[in-house]
């Protein structure tokens, strides 16, 4: 006879354990039903001391720049700025979705070192934001006990491009803190319970597991952006900037100034001496990019940034009113520069625009 039934059972419900959990390992992904590429960013716990440039090659990020705006870091940070154990740092990548799920696309592409393995590389070297069986499967690695030194690895980090409730977002992968809540992050974030938990394959809200990746849409800002343009759809969360038209424009995006996006003049040296174009607004007044004025009705003109198509960078005035509800005191009728002339806003709407420019390169 084999093992008494209080040793057999037992092994009988680790190894329907082990299975489950295996095959619910290897589901790959957000959910992602639209066919589609765009940015994602995930929450990385560093499990070293460590550098910004180390993690720049870790997940293959070619501008250090996008690394330092999904994180509010100062744009003059180093390459070899010094990052501590356990720090947590949004990390910014790109997204396909196929099949139903969102993956990163095709990066990072992990080479495989002495004494490696499968499980170290998924739990302690991207700090379990993917599986083991993840890895398997999406590089067809038939034997995970066999990988060889110096092999290329995709690491699928889960994203997704799906719109929510009509609306473009930056999907987020979240690392679950202990004690948050579905709920909190409804708050906090501005959405529901029940899309969080359906973006999330969820059934109930205390399933939610500390050390998970969660998926988060975050909310961006309004933009002019033409749908030609080669940023099109130009899509910045609350609280993070980006550099775009090839590094010559920054767009910075702050929910207190009613979700409207504010872009300016980069202000940051290209290599090789190339120069950006001098971003105006034609037309009278006539502004820069990022400039505001208002008359004495609270209403405020701004120069927005509309895209960019090859050198052409294209901007816009758009009309917005400042008026405060139920208070006619009008603004202050100065010319200010962006990023603060427009603080302090109650009702700001964008009701028209006005015109379109552009400006080539050298
Ligand atoms: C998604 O793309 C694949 C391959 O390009 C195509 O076969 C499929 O029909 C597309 N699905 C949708 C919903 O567009
Ligand atoms: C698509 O996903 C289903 C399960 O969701 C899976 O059975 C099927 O093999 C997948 N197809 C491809 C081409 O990956
Ligand atoms: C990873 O890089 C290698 C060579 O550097 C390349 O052959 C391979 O296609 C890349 N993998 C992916 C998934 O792009
Ligand atoms: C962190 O340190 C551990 C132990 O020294 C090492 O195994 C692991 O690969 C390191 N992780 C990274 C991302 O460098
Ligand atoms: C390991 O995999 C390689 C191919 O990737 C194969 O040639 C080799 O026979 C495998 N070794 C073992 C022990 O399975
Ligand atoms: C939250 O979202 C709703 C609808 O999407 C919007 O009307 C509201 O202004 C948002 N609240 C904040 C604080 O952004
Ligand atoms: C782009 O926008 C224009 C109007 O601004 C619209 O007529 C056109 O259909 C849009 N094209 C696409 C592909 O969405
Ligand atoms: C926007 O971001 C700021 C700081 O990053 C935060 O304090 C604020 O709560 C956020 N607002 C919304 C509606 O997400
Ligand atoms: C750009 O270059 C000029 C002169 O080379 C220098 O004075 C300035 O500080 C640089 N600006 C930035 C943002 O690096
Ligand atoms: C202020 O600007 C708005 C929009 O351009 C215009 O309708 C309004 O007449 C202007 N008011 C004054 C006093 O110039
Ligand atoms: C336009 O903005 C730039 C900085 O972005 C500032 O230096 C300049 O003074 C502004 N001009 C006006 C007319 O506000
Ligand atoms: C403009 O910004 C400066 C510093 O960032 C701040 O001290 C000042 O109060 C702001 N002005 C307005 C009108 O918000």
């Amino acid at each position: 006879m084999g093992f008494p039934n209080r040793v057999f059972f037992p092994i009988l419900f680790l190894l329907c354990s082990i299975f489950s959990i295996q095959s619910s390992a290897q589901t790959l992904g957000f959910r992602c039903t639209a066919n589609a590429t765009c940015n994602s960013l995930i929450d990385y716990k560093l499990p070293n001391t460590t550098t910004v440039s180390s993690i720049l090659k870790l997940f293959d990020i070619k501008n250090l720049r996008s690394l330092l705006a999904a994180n509010n870091l100062p744009i003059t940070t180093p390459q070899n700025y010094p990052l501590s154990a356990s720090q947590i740092l949004k990390i910014p990548f790109p997204c396909s979705c196929f099949n139903g799920s969102g993956i990163s696309n095709r990066r990072p592409n992990y080479t495989v070192v002495p004494a490696d393995g499968l499980y170290h590389i998924a739990a302690e070297v991207f700090s379990g934001l993917v599986t083991f069986p993840q890895i398997q499967v999406i590089n067809n690695i038939p034997d995970q006990n066999n990988i060889s030194i110096g092999q290329k690895l995709w690491i699928p980090l889960p994203c997704s491009c799906d719109e929510v409730n009509g609306e473009k977002v930056v999907h987020y992968g979240h690392l679950v803190a202990a004690g948050d809540s579905v709920s909190g992050y409804a708050e906090q974030f501005n959405t529901t319970e029940s899309e969080l938990l359906s973006l999330n394959r969820m059934i109930n809200s205390a399933d939610l597991k500390a050390d998970s990746i969660f998926d988060v849409p975050l909310k961006v800002c309004t933009s002019m952006v033409q749908n030609n343009s080669m940023d099109y759809p130009l899509l910045v969360p609350n609280g993070t900037y980006t550099f775009t038209a090839n590094n010559c424009v920054r767009c910075q995006c702050n929910a207190a100034n009613n979700w409207i996006l504010e872009c300016e003049p980069a202000g940051i040296n290209l290599t090789r001496g190339q120069t950006c174009p001098s971003m105006q607004c034609s037309g009278t007044p006539n502004l820069a990019l990022g400039n505001t004025t208002s008359n004495s009705s609270c209403a405020l003109t701004r120069c927005a940034y509309a895209g960019y198509r090859n050198r052409a960078v294209f901007t816009t005035l758009t009309q917005e009113s400042t008026c405060p509800e139920g208070n006619n005191n009008s603004p202050s009728g100065n010319n200010s520069p962006s990023g603060n002339g427009s603080s302090g806003l109650r009702s700001s709407f964008i009701l028209g625009v006005l015109l379109i420019a552009f400006h080539l390169f050298w």
